[in-house]
This record gives C-alpha cells, structure tokens and sequence, in this order.
C-alpha cells in the first residue's frame, strides 16, 4: 500500500473543480485518507516547493501557489503515485494526453490544476509538510 500527496491548486479551487478531480480519484480507485483546504503564505509555498528554488519558475509558481485556498488530500492505494500521476497527466497540459486533468481543464504550465508527489520520497516529505499522524480519518 503506497500513499501520496494530492494538491488542488487556486486554479483548481477557483474555478469550481474540486468535485470534478476527486470524483476522478474516486473512480479510479483512489481512497482518500485525509483531507484539508488551507491557503498558503508565500514562505510556505517556497517551503513546499524549495527543490524548485533556483529554476526561473520559482517566484511567479510560490506566488501562484499562495495567491488562494488549496485542498490537500493524502491519497492511498496500490500503486498509488504513478496512477495520480497518469490521471493528472504531464505538467505541460499541451503535452499531457487526452482525458488527463490537466489536458482537460490547464490553462498554462503553471496553472495547471493539480499537483502529486513523484516518488515515495518525495510523497513522504510532502504528506509530513501539510499533515501529521492526527489527521488521518482511519
Ligand atoms: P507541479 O507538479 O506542482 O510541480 C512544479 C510546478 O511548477 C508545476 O507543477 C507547474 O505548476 C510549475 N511550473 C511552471 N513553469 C514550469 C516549467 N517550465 N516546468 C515545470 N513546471 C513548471
């Protein structure tokens, strides 16, 4: 059993599509073993986001991901990394194939929807940054 880290971003939230991705989860499979809406200050998105710190990106994405409320969701289930990440699609949406997330709803790289972890280590890292052993429901 694998766990990941799941992140609607303002463009997600603001636009109404908070239903929309988890019924996707949902039906694929997908449990959810914890759930929360927050928003980020820009010290804290810098924080999640600190291995992207030196690429040209970094200001305008920390400033993107603190500009409004985010969920964020530890997902759980065989496999678990790999199909979120399927089911997202890749983080170009242009690139990203038919019937994905973000080829369905992205409107640019940066605000394309969703975020999920890229491997254990990282999932590990980014569940321990929004959750602690508390809030998970079972
Ligand atoms: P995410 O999966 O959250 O990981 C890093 C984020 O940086 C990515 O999705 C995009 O929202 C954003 N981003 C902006 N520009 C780029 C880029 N050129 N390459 C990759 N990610 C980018």
């Amino acid at each position: 059993m694998e766990q990941t880290l799941s992140i609607i971003k303002p463009d997600g939230v603001s636009r109404c599509l908070i239903g929309e991705v988890i019924k996707r989860l949902e039906q694929d499979g997908i449990r959810i073993a914890a759930m929360k809406m927050l928003k980020m200050n820009k010290a804290q998105a810098q924080g999640f986001y600190a291995v992207h710190r030196d690429k040209p990106f970094f200001d305008s994405l920390t400033d993107f991901m603190s500009s409004g409320p985010i969920v964020v969701m530890v997902l759980e289930g065989d496999n678990v990394i790999e199909k979120n990440r399927t089911l997202m699609g890749a983080t170009n949406y242009e690139e990203a194939a038919e019937g994905t997330i973000r080829r369905d709803f992205a409107t640019d790289i940066e605000k394309n929807i969703v975020h999920g972890s890229d491997s254990r280590q990282t999932a590990e890292f980014e569940i321990g940054y929004f959750f602690n052993r508390f809030e998970f429901a079972v």
